[in-house]
């Protein structure tokens, strides 16, 4: 039964592929491109630590057919009862519909009925975020409060067998913690590339899997960089352990963790930073997770041409073999990783792979395949961006 669902963001496999990881293969699926439905309560849902779903939505009512008359009507019947439950005050409304065929005029038209049949069955008043667009955007549900003590924004969608599903938004993502986290830390490097939060969370939870969070889950970070991933470890509830061959990128690490001590008020938490080459890694702690984005070769603005995409691809690939097989003796059976290595966009959507690919068993890891999200579909990139994050998801053999 599905009892949930997630908006999933821009490269909706990742979010997809993260939820999978989190709850399982049985209880996620797909129900239309953006949209994933989840046979779990909402409330045993961390939004907060999801990096790959923008919404999250409980679902309330199934209307038997793709009628919007029916649909209209049930959203009536749902917003008077949900009214009736709600403090005093003007309230907010907000309408989205995911393959629905219905037009924004249309949501907007069945928002001012709506507001009607309220004033009318319980005296209350309602202000309605009109639709410039099928979907509100994240801005707009943050900043009506539709997600507050007196909002309602109600998610419409299509059933693959013909049905109507109405959600209502529990959690939308915090737009502005995520900008925080990235652009707010003290120390920041361009040279070493800026992970996103969001996608550093989406490479925990692959990496994690059903492993819940705790100081003892140390989740370690062989090419930690700045730390980003590192820090939104920490925040899930997992220990952390850094490392970077560089001495600076240790010391950036070290201040940006502070700061996030600081600001956001994390409790004291492990944490091990140490200067190490990932190629001749020893793990001075126990680690029980893997994950990371590693050494991406040069960055490019351009396409290189083929020698230097060949001397580059080499490269990297030489120095990952070589970590794989560094730490092959260090982790336990069964150790799941999640590594963020690049592939070159060398013509719009046609990627080059790195060559380890294709011999992870002979290294001695499996690679782990998800049900719902082919392992070609988790690259993370923009369409003008040559170097793309491919999402290795292995366990040790
Ligand atoms: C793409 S960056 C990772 C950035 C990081 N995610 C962050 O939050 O800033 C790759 C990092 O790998 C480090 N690196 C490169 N070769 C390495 C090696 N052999 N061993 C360990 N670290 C290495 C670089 O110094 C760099 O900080």
């Amino acid at each position: 039964m599905i009892q949930a669902i997630c908006i999933l963001g821009r490269q909706p496999a990742l979010g997809l592929a993260e939820l999978e990881s989190l709850y399982g293969a049985e209880y996620v699926s797909l129900l239309s491109e953006h949209v994933a439905a989840l046979d779990i309560n909402p409330d045993d849902v961390n939004f907060n630590r999801l990096g790959g779903s923008t919404r999250l939505a409980h679902v309330i009512a199934t209307v038997p057919n793709s009628l919007w008359k029916d649909t209209e009507k049930q959203l009536a019947k749902s917003l008077v009862e949900i009214a009736q439950t709600l403090p005093e005050g003007k309230l907010q409304l907000g309408i989205s519909a995911y393959d629905i065929p219905v037009t924004p005029q249309k949501l907007t038209a069945t928002g001012l009925t709506l507001k009607k049949i309220v004033r009318g069955k319980t005296g209350r008043s309602l202000r309605l975020s009109p639709n410039n667009e099928l979907e509100l955007n994240t801005a707009q549900v943050l900043h009506n409060h539709l997600t507050g003590p007196l909002g309602v924004e109600f998610l419409v969608c299509a059933t693959a067998d013909g049905k109507t599903i109405i959600a209502q938004t529990t959690d939308v993502q915090d737009i502005d913690s995520y900008t925080l986290r990235d652009r707010g830390r003290p120390r920041r490097d361009a040279r070493v590339g800026m992970l996103p939060p969001k996608l550093a969370q989406i490479i925990v939870n692959l990496a994690v899997g059903a492993t819940p969070p705790s100081a003892n889950a140390v989740v370690l970070d062989p090419f930690c960089g700045t730390g980003v991933l590192l820090q939104e470890a920490l925040l899930m509830g997992y220990g952390a352990y850094g490392s970077d061959i560089e001495p600076r990128m240790i010391n950036y690490s070290q201040l940006n963790l502070d700061w996030l001590h600081d600001t956001l008020g994390l409790t004291h938490r492990p944490v091990r930073l140490e200067v190490q080459d990932a190629t001749n890694f020893e793990a001075h702690d126990s680690v029980s997770i893997v994950a990371c984005e590693t050494y991406l070769g040069r960055p490019f603005t351009e396409q290189p041409n083929h020698e230097i995409l060949e001397q580059t691809l080499s490269d990297v690939n030489n120095i990952l073999k070589k970590f794989l097989r560094q730490m092959l003796t260090q982790l336990p059976v069964d150790t799941r990783l999640c590594l963020a290595v690049p592939a070159w966009q060398v013509q719009p959507n046609a990627f080059h792979h790195l060559p380890l690919l294709d011999s992870l068993e002979e290294i001695g890891y499996n690679r782990v395949s998800f049900e719902h999200v082919r392992d070609t579909d988790l690259l993370y990139y923009r369409e003008d961006q040559i170097v793309a994050r491919e999402l290795l998801v292995l366990r040790r053999k």
